[in-house]
């Protein structure tokens, strides 16, 4: 029979197979799949393994931290933590096309950690948290011509241009095997059980031109939105939650003022794997609480929509 704590030690074989003595290095984005490669690298191959962690500066609330505190403090595991959030935000200023900023976001990653890297020396292989479902929606949109959707920043390009042999242990998994995975490996449910975050991060919940005004706004709003689902009960039922801050003021009134500031909009899917995706049937009672807490503590926010669009023939993210 199948178990995840025989995959674990066929896993854990299979990569110091592969690795021998060699240095691995690995970049943490503070999601699962890239975590579960790095505590089942960790096991196998111990302090072989480097974790360089490049924080975008388009992170949630809190996240760069909590990435920081599990992997060095809880797990002792090497890591590297770079702040480039100027760096990123500095070259983001001015786009607004979605596939220009994932590219963008795309080459600095991979500029910052070749840099990393190399400061560390030496390295032979390069881990990454690639899943199944990756592998295949990268490729192409599957039934239709070959015609990419989203550039995913995080497959491909590093290897070749690093010269870096790929160790990629969870290349045969679907998501609820990853997180199942995770469990066996003992990361604490809470982060195992988080829902997936997409390597360019925030920059493409905020459509159009991205500022750091604009990001404050939308960490804000996002973190209320699941503070209520988590409350509600809602978390573990629904496979992705988050708000996007749109582009667009409209006008409100507040008291005896008038308001002129921007809309946004929630979205909440189920899904099985990512690659379809149904809207979640919030009640009303939920979704108006939700669009009350964050008008009135989100300055920056006059007006809140609740996106019932399933994929396809939407996508999960906006952009
Ligand atoms: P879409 O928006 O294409 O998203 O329906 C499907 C799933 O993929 C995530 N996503 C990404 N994940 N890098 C990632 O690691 C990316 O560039 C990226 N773009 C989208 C998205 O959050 C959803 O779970």
């Amino acid at each position: 029979g199948w178990t995840m704590a025989a995959y674990r030690a066929q896993s854990v074989e299979k990569i110091r197979a592969q690795v021998g003595t060699g240095k691995v290095i690995c970049g943490l984005s503070g999601g699962v799949d890239s975590s579960v490669a790095a505590v089942l690298i960790h096991e196998a191959v111990g302090e072989q393994l480097t974790c360089i962690f490049v924080d975008t500066g388009l992170m949630r609330a809190g996240e760069a931290q909590e990435v920081v505190t599990l992997f060095r403090d809880h797990y002792n595991i090497p890591l590297v933590h770079v702040d480039a959030a100027d760096l990123f935000l500095g070259e983001l200023e001015g786009v607004s096309d979605p596939e220009v900023k994932r590219k963008t976001i795309g080459r600095l990653f991979i500029e910052v950690f070749d840099r990393e890297a190399a400061k560390i020396g030496g390295a032979e292989f390069l881990a990454q948290g690639t899943l199944y479902p990756d592998v295949i929606e990268s490729v192409s949109f599957t039934g239709g011509p070959s015609v990419t959707i989203k550039s995913h920043h995080n497959v491909g390009g590093l290897p070749e241009r690093m010269k870096l042999k790929l160790v990629e242990p969870l290349r045969e998994l679907f998501k609820d095997e990853v997180r199942a995975l995770g469990r066996e490996l003992g990361l604490p449910h809470s982060f195992v059980g988080r829902h997936p975050f997409p390597g360019p991060g925030l920059a493409i919940r905020v459509p159009g031109e991205i500022t750091r005004e604009k990001l404050e706004i939308l960490r804000k709003a996002d973190q209320i939105y699941l503070e209520e689902i988590r409350n509600a009960g809602l978390y573990d039922a629904i496979w992705q939650a988050f708000a996007v801050l749109l582009p667009v003021r409209t006008v409100g009134v507040m008291g005896d003022g008038r308001t002129y500031d921007y809309a946004c909009a929630l979205r909440a899917v189920t899904s099985v794997d990512g690659m379809t995706a149904d809207y979640y049937p919030f009640d009303h009672g939920f979704l108006g609480r939700v669009a009350t807490r964050i008008i009135n503590e989100v300055r920056g926010i006059n007006r809140v929509t609740y996106d019932i669009t399933s994929k396809p023939p939407g996508t999960i993210e906006w952009e």
